[in-house]
């Protein structure tokens, strides 16, 4: 067996690319010291759920997450965790959690809310509930309908914090075009409309109605220099705004009633992915040695998006290591926490083919 990194003195000291520990996350997290962390991506165990590898180094039985007997503990167990999460996580850093749910006694428990309301109780700030379909599942109850799906819930500690938001725009597939000798945006919006409706309006100024003109050629003419994809225009009398029609509560509900209308443009370096990922499971390394491991698709937006090049990604169930593994293939560090030393060196063997063979070749 290859001897794991474990030291997260010589991690840190020497800025070594990877640490996988082998011990107890609430024990190990707090050796590392206090704002360290750029992002932590993790899958703990789920309540009551599955029995994993929990032999120490020394062949004994550690203390397990999942295993409590009631759920409130287990939710107490993991927000202390979190705790010490916290305390590591940098003023500026995000925190990635998946939790599937749990029927119990016939109840569907509600488990990855349970701990997410806990969690903000704690000062936690929610930013996202990211639903991820698994697209397939298993089955056997006949009184109720196939699960698919599991939460991401993305945290911050700060209000203000690092997210690169170009990093993980999704180019359009489809491009605006002309047709018909009228350019047309890439789901098929001409403008035609809204130019009738602007100069048919009875609710506009005269003033209002000429700068809407003006803003309608503008974003057609983006589209043309392929500097914009689409757009939609909402005029006052004509559509609703978007997401509410108090000022108070909307800006854009606001620039409609100061400028008669408003206009949603998407640029052309593309959007930004929704909080529904279709993404399946991995099922290469599952087989023989682990349950529920990450693909890797899941972690690059997560990765690229809150933690900065060079910056360290921590998984404190880290399991078989995918998020180490992921965060090293982007070219950020990583350290991993499980209390299993079998998962620890399979994480090692699997991070070996890419960063110690290179690293060893190198001395040549
Ligand atoms: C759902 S798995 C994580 C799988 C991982 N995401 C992957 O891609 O392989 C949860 C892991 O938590 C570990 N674990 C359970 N209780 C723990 C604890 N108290 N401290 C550290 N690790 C623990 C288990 O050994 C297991 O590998």
């Amino acid at each position: 067996m290859m001897k794991v990194n474990n030291n997260i003195k010589d991690f840190l000291d020497n800025n070594e690319p990877y640490c996988l520990i082998t011990g107890n996350s609430l024990i190990e997290l707090k050796n590392i010291p206090s704002e360290t962390v750029n992002c932590v991506i993790t899958s703990p165990p789920y309540w009551l759920l599955r029995e994993y590898d929990a032999l120490d180094e020394n062949g004994n039985q550690t203390e397990i997450l999942g295993d409590e007997k009631n759920y409130q503990d287990y939710v107490n167990k993991l927000v202390e965790i979190f705790d010490e999460i916290k305390r590591v996580l940098k003023k500026d850093g995000s925190v990635w959690l998946n939790l599937g749910d749990k029927y119990h006694n016939k109840e569907l428990m509600g488990m990855p809310w349970r701990v997410a309301l806990a969690m903000m109780d704690k000062g936690w700030i929610l930013r996202n509930d990211i639903i991820w379909d698994q697209m397939k599942g298993t089955q056997s109850a006949k009184d109720r309908l196939r699960d698919v799906y599991e939460h991401i819930f993305h945290f911050v500690k700060s209000k203000k914090y690092y997210y690169a938001h170009d990093e993980i725009r999704i180019q359009p597939i489809r491009k605006p075009k002309m047709y018909n000798g009228e350019m047309v945006s890439a789901t098929g919006v001409s403008g035609k409309k809204y130019r009738k409706q602007i100069i048919e309006s009875t609710v506009l100024t005269e003033e209002e109605r000429k700068n809407a003109l003006n803003a309608l050629d503008e974003v057609l003419n983006d589209l043309a220099e392929g500097k914009a994809v689409d757009f939609r225009m909402t005029i006052r009398g004509e559509q609703r705004t978007f997401h509410s029609d108090k000022t108070t509560v909307s800006g854009r509900a606001k620039e409609l009633e100061l400028k008669g209308y408003y206009i949603l443009r998407m640029g052309a370096n593309g959007h930004l992915p929704s909080d529904i990922w279709r993404i399946a499971p991995e099922d290469v390394w599952r087989k023989d040695a682990h349950y529920a491991v990450f693909p890797e698709e899941l972690l690059i937006n997560p990765i690229k998006a809150t933690c900065p090049e060079n910056g360290i990604v921590l998984d404190p169930f880290s399991g078989t290591g995918s998020s180490v593994a992921t965060a090293l293939k982007l070219n950020r560090r990583g350290i991993g926490i499980d209390l299993s030393e079998k998962y620890n060196e399979i994480a090692k063997n699997r991070i070996y083919e890419f960063i110690e063979i290179p690293r060893q070749s190198s001395l040549f």
